[in-house]
């Protein structure tokens, strides 16, 4: 059986030959760049400009996607810059399992979907995940991109504050490292500019 998501997913990627622009966040860039390289978990990672730019710095990445095709657009990316062996690609509708194992670095970028998904229960699951040591990164959309279709009215944001808080984390275990809204310029699909807003947590577990 398909499920929603992946069937909402598969059609948005096959819609275009590309949908992201195959480069990395720029707050994961910002974030990750000084990191020493380790172990890192990209959930929901599209078309893997993520995974494939923390592979060339010498992380061994596992990369997450419900598509299939942008699963296999990733993997393709993988291979054209020689990284292939860095990354290991699994497809999972993070609603139903996740991936095992423990990172030092656990990034969720823009996880965010139109269709039903149970995003508290994923992003603690994520925070399951960090190693002790490792970061927990999430960068979300504080308002929808200019250019993207987008429901009217459109619902409400989670703040980084009301992300932080469905954790749920324990006191003394973690140390909040980014917690803010920075706006940035950028560049949409067809080349239109805009601002936009990144809701940032970035928290580290500290035993
Ligand atoms: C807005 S895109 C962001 C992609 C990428 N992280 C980036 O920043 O370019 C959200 C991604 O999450 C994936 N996704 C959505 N729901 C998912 C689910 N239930 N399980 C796994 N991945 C999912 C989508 O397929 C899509 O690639």
């Amino acid at each position: 059986m398909t499920d929603e998501a992946e069937r909402f997913w598969e059609e948005r990627y096959q819609e275009r030959d590309r949908v992201w622009s195959g480069k990395a966040n720029p707050v994961l860039v910002d974030v990750a760049g000084s990191l020493p390289a380790g172990a890192a978990l990209d959930l929901g990672c599209g078309e893997g400009g993520d995974a494939v730019w923390l592979a060339g710095l010498g992380w061994q990445v596992t990369a997450v996607d419900v598509s299939a095709t942008a699963l296999s657009r990733a993997a393709a990316a993988a291979e054209a810059a020689g990284l292939e062996a860095r990354i290991d690609f699994q497809r999972h509708d993070l609603a139903h399992s996740f991936p095992s194992g423990v990172f030092d670095l656990v990034s969720a970028q823009f996880l965010q979907s139109p269709v039903e998904f149970p995003r508290d229960r994923v992003l603690q699951a994520a925070a399951r995940a960090v190693a002790s040591g490792g970061l927990l990164l999430i960068v979300e959309h504080g308002a929808f991109p200019p250019w993207s279709r987008h429901p009217e009215p459109h619902p409400r944001f989670p703040t980084p504050e009301e992300t932080l808080a469905v954790l749920d984390l324990s006191p003394g275990q973690w140390r909040t490292e980014r917690l803010g809204s920075p706006k940035r310029e950028a560049t949409g699909p067809d080349g239109q500019r805009g601002t936009l807003i990144d809701n940032v947590v970035a928290v580290r577990r500290l035993t």
